[in-house]
């Protein structure tokens, strides 16, 4: 019997226990041994739930149980989340969670934990929600050298332009029905900011080049900027607006951003709609590999915590493979000025002006009413797309996927 406690129970510690229990003799034949829920740490108590007898709000309770050899931490934010997970690794105590804050800003120093004491440190759920897509990249990925990820890797975010594009919803409106599902951070700005988007996008520099970046040091637009014009506009060329996560290695030098882009109908990341995650890896053995699943949720992403649980429990005495990266320095970004792809622009400015501008070097593809959409025939470096930007009367710019 394996004793364990729950950090957290809202939307994903409750689904936590919700999945325990209900596939508890799956699990249990999996794991080779039970798993039995100890403690639930919370702020609030839960008189209703029937793990209503677990709840305790002092930590050191759990800390200080020596039959509690795993802890799964779901509160969210940084602290204390990021010290609870310090003290339970160095008292020889395992954690998984799904907090890419914690993850993405600690992870390295709390991998080194783990490792000095013995236990682990896993984070599945911390991107892409339910997809089995970290463990997949430094597992069944790993006689690859990844080249790129481009991911659509927030739900919320996703959920909102999808309702915008096909049911003509506001954006408060899909947003509140966005954080009534449970998609949504506790503050939803930082969904709708992108910078959790940029967070996964940090923890998948690890897992696929080694480095972690830290998510202050990634280029990052949310979508708050994106209008219904904008989401019209796109679909009448051929394109589906989503905030993309992106990261490449060239030369060594690791380039990585988060922004909305405009994705053509030709890419399956166009069609991931709703809550759904895609991720689409590039390995320079295996091409691309696309990961796709719901992205956030209780039951979706409490799977993937799970998931770790099962593969901790069942790894006691065993191997198991062990996510590994350090901290990227600045010598390992690439100079994010001269990022190039090809751009869209909608332009208030006459058709001639706009060719004034851009030459024959680009599709002049749709003129309405009181503006111009152009997007680029060749990729365009961010310099060169700030000096558009001063001489031309742009509405609105995004990056081509
Ligand atoms: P919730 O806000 O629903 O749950 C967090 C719970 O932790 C709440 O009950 C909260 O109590 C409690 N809590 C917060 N601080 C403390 C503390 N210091 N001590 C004890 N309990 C505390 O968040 P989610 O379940 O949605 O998210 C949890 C984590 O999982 C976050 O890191 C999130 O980014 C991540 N995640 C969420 C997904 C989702 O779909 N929701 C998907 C993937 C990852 P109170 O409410 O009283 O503050
Ligand atoms: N708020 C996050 C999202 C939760 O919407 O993707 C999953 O990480």
């Amino acid at each position: 019997m394996i004793s364990m406690a729950i950090l957290g129970f809202g939307v994903v510690g409750s689904g936590c226990a919700e999945v325990l229990t209900q596939n508890k003799d799956l699990i249990c034949e999996s794991c080779g041994s039970e798993i039995e829920i100890k403690y639930i740490l919370d702020l609030r108590d839960f008189p209703d739930s029937p793990f209503a007898d677990r709840v305790v709000h002092d930590f050191q309770v759990i800390l200080n149980d020596p039959e509690v050899s795993l802890v799964a931490e779901m509160m969210g934010g940084s602290h204390p989340a990021y010290e609870f997970t310090k003290a339970c690794l160095c008292a020889g105590k395992s954690v998984v969670t799904s907090n890419k804050e914690v993850v993405s800003n600690f992870g390295t120093e709390l991998l080194q934990l783990a490792e000095q004491n013995g236990v682990s440190y896993l984070f599945e759920a911390s991107v892409g929600g339910g997809i089995p897509v970290l463990r997949s990249i430094y597992v069944d990925l790993a006689s690859n050298r990844i080249r790129s990820v481009n991911g659509i890797l927030n739900g919320t975010t996703n959920y909102i332009l999808s309702s915008m594009k096909e049911h003509g919803t506001s954006f408060d409106d899909a947003l509140a029905q966005a954080q009534k599902l449970g998609y949504a951070e506790a503050n939803p700005a930082a969904d709708v900011q992108g910078l959790d988007a940029a967070r996964k996008v940090a923890i998948l520099c690890g897992l696929c080049f080694g480095k972690l970046v830290c998510p202050a040091s990634i280029p990052t637009t949310g979508i708050t900027g994106i209008s219904g014009k904008d989401v019209e506009d796109a679909a009448k060329l051929g394109y589906a607006i989503k905030l993309i996560g992106h990261a490449d290695v060239k030369d060594g030098k690791i380039t990585a951003l988060v922004s909305p882009r405009m994705v053509p109908l030709s890419n399956p990341l166009s069609g991931v709609s709703d809550v759904f995650n895609g991720v689409l890896v590039n390995g320079n053995m295996v091409g691309d590999v696309m990961f796709y699943g719901p992205g956030a949720g209780k039951l979706p992403t409490a799977s993937a915590v799970v998931a770790d649980i099962i593969d901790i429990v069942s790894g006691k005495g065993g191997a198991v493979k062990k996510p590994h990266f350090v901290d990227a320095v600045p010598e390992d970004l690439a100079d994010f000025s001269s990022y190039a792809c090809v751009r869209y622009f909608r332009v208030s400015n006459s058709l001639s002006e706009v060719s004034a501008v851009f030459g024959t070097d680009a599709l002049h593809l749709l003129t309405g009413d009181g503006y111009v959409s152009v997007i680029t025939a060749a990729p365009m470096s961010e310099r060169e797309a700030d000096e558009i930007c001063e001489k031309l009367d742009v509405l609105s710019t995004m990056r081509v996927l």
